[in-house]
């Protein structure tokens, strides 16, 4: 048996649950989840059709799950609506008058929505897009900041069966145009403007110069948020406030199939050009409504708040659908974590008495940087859970959230998942599973991971491979829009009868997976292959270091050698002292084999605008390359600039 991927990153402390928390949570031990997890892998069909009937089906589903390897069907013949389900369902109920959305804008604005109010919006936008001659199976794309209209869009799509693609607000026209395209729209959904940290964005100009060339789009329908004049297109722009006045609040559902595609979302692959997701209906609906419920604990009281911008997937399933099919209070915030100060989070929190915070890795380390004096200003009593998700978390980025947020005292869920997989998967469940900072622990119920080697066979423990889910679960992407054929590609055919998920993990003795990293960051040096993410955690322990970046270079002994991009705390100076401290640290706590070869000290890393740092423009710059390819989804431009300058001057060697 080989060994595929060399794990050398060690974490041993546990975090268990208090006693309190787990006798009111909805699944309070590990016995409790193992018996679940049990059943849910040897009878899915059943463990999944018991969830489905929580939610309301105008027909029940003829059969669970019709699997043609690798399409499946999950309750195929079954009758529903998303929108029905996130707002009718609960006016029937004591929740009609509870607050479904609670909003705040960057300056400050707020907005609250109850299940009602929300639902008569919803009616009326609904019937804003039937007037426009939008019907079942049209596509609308979505391109908006954070403001209450873009889940009233989502939801109103929803409710007539018109599956929306939403373009993250921050991406370009060029990268609009893509998507608008791929997907055939034909109504387009944007702002005026948008805020970000005091700026304006402009959405409606980006749109004007995107649609230019988008010969699908019938009609742009522009929300007025910021307020300055904008260029009008009369044959084709409405603004959102004259469509929807005198629109009906009743606006019946219109049924769909389970199938019925609900949305599509476009992420990036490797390679090309991005992929368009697409997810279903009743699955999707299914796994995201239970995920929440579990890996949340939702209870009726609580105020959660998920800090993503629903432009990613987090926020379709963790702002939007999973909290309001549960009935649940979901906070959603236009703004910065450092707009017009670095405690806004806090502030927030403070605020509304936020009980339940979802964030991710990227900004944890933000927070670090910029010091615990900013949380410590504000009351975080209210917090009693934690989340984050987006990439492996840091051990000490882990204990800094911890400490500084959970005040010792909040169950972190680190939640694995991916904008194909539609719901979370691996995670801890907070009142049961003791916690492993780094680790997303084991798989929830109803999914079945595992981890295997390059021919597909199962590592031993303790060792790296690549991460495989060997069943279908309802929340599966459907297929790569108008593409089985990439979606076959990219998914099932590396390794046999198995999803393929492109990252790399390890298990240990309890059965916990560890998140290594994406696959196509892995390194090889001198023929051991380490995962990027272990040699980053180990340099981002260093107490002057407050991020890290890893990337392979080519290296005429090793084949690969390590690179690292650094970024110093505040007020640490870059300089060959660091350099040696550095070095000796990551040899210490990983050993001399991952021992960077060249360090390149920078203020800011190139990440996308969901925070992740784009590894294959450093690895190009690492290697004295052009960093090619795309960079739509770069954020910042002017970082890239400034390390290939950095990088052409700072030679170890
Ligand atoms: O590499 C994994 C990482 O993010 C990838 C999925 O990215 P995306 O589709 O954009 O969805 C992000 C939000 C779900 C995964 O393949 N990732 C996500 N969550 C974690 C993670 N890596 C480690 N730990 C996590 N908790």
């Amino acid at each position: 048996m080989t060994v595929d991927i060399e794990s050398k990153l060690k974490e041993t402390r546990v975090f268990y649950p208090s006693k309190e928390f787990s006798s009111k949570a909805h699944v309070k031990s590990m016995e409790e989840y193992e018996e679940l997890w049990k059943r849910s892998i040897e009878n899915p069909e059943e463990f999944w059709s018991e969830i489905a009937s929580e939610l309301f089906w105008f027909e029940e589903p003829k059969e669970i799950l019709v699997w043609n390897e690798p399409f499946a069907e999950w309750f195929k013949g079954g009758i529903t609506n998303i929108s029905y389900n996130c707002l009718d369902r609960h006016l029937e109920t004591a929740r009609k008058n509870k607050a479904a959305i609670i909003w705040e804008g960057e300056p400050g604005d707020q907005r609250t929505f109850t299940y009602q109010q929300l639902h008569r919006e919803v009616c009326r936008f609904a019937n804003g897009l039937k007037s426009l001659g939008v019907e079942k199976g049209d596509r609308v794309c979505l391109y908006m900041p954070m403001i209450p209209e873009l889940a009233i869009a989502m939801l109103g799509c929803a409710r007539i069966g018109a599956p929306h693609s939403i373009v993250f607000g921050g991406f370009s026209a060029e990268a609009l145009k893509d998507r608008i395209n791929d997907v055939g729209a034909k109504i387009v959904i944007c702002a005026d403007q948008g805020w970000r940290r005091g700026k304006h964005v402009p959405l409606k100009a980006n749109t004007d110069e995107a649609i230019k060339n988008c010969p699908t789009i019938e009609k742009n329908i522009v929300v007025k948020r910021v307020g300055e004049s904008v260029d009008w297109n009369d044959g084709k722009d409405i603004w959102w406030h004259d469509l929807i006045d005198g629109q009906s609040g009743v606006c019946e559902v219109t049924p769909v199939e389970s199938n019925h595609p609900l949305f599509i979302l476009y992420t990036s692959g490797s390679t090309g050009k991005p992929k368009g997701v697409q997810h279903s209906t009743g699955g999707y609906m299914v796994g995201t409504y239970h995920t929440t419920k579990l890996v949340f604990d939702i209870k009726e009281e609580d105020t959660y708040w998920c800090t993503a911008d629903i432009g990613w997937v987090t926020g379709h399933s963790y702002i939007v659908y999973g909290p309001l099919a549960n009935g649940a209070t979901s906070v959603m915030f236009e703004g910065a974590p450092n707009h017009p100060h670095e405690g806004r989070f806090w502030e927030l929190v403070e605020k509304y008495r936020i009980n339940t915070f979802y964030t991710a890795p990227t900004a944890i380390r933000a927070f670090m940087r910029w010091g615990e004096q900013h949380p410590k200003k504000f009351d975080l009593s209210s917090l009693r859970l934690l989340g984050t998700v987006g990439e492996p978390i840091n051990p000490e980025a882990w204990i800094w959230y911890h400490k500084n947020i959970g005040r010792e005292n909040c169950p972190i869920v680190d939640t694995w998942w991916q904008t194909e997989t539609g719901c979370i998967m691996i995670s801890p469940l907070p009142g049961a599973t003791p916690t492993k900072p780094g680790s997303c622990t084991r798989p929830l119920p109803g999914v079945n991971p595992e981890i295997v080697n390059e021919s597909g066979e199962v590592v031993p423990l303790g060792s790296g491979g690549r991460l495989v889910i060997k069943q279908p679960w309802p929340a599966m992407l459907q297929t790569l829009y108008n593409d089985d054929e990439r979606y076959k590609q990219a998914y099932w055919s590396q390794i046999p009868h198995k999803y393929y998920a492109g990252d790399s993990a390890r298990t240990d003795e309890d059965g916990y997976f560890w998140i290594m990293g994406r696959l196509d960051d892995v390194l090889n040096v001198a023929g051991h292959r380490l995962g990027t993410m272990e040699i980053e955690s180990a340099i981002v322990a260093h107490p002057k270091v407050a991020e890290a970046a890893v990337v392979g270079m080519k290296d005429d002994l090793t084949g690969e050698a390590v690179c690292a991009f650094v970024t110093l705390k505040m007020g640490i100076e870059p300089g060959d002292e660091i350099i040696k401290e550095l070095k000796a640290h990551v040899d210490k706590e990983i050993g001399a084999i991952a021992r960077p070869k060249r360090l390149i000290f920078t203020e800011a890393l190139p990440k996308t605008r969901s925070g992740k740092i784009m590894r294959r423009l450093l690895k190009s710059i690492a290697n004295g390359e052009v960093a090619s390819g795309d960079t739509s989804t770069l954020e910042d431009h002017g970082v890239l600039k400034n390390l290939t300058d950095l990088a052409s001057g700072q030679d170890q060697d």
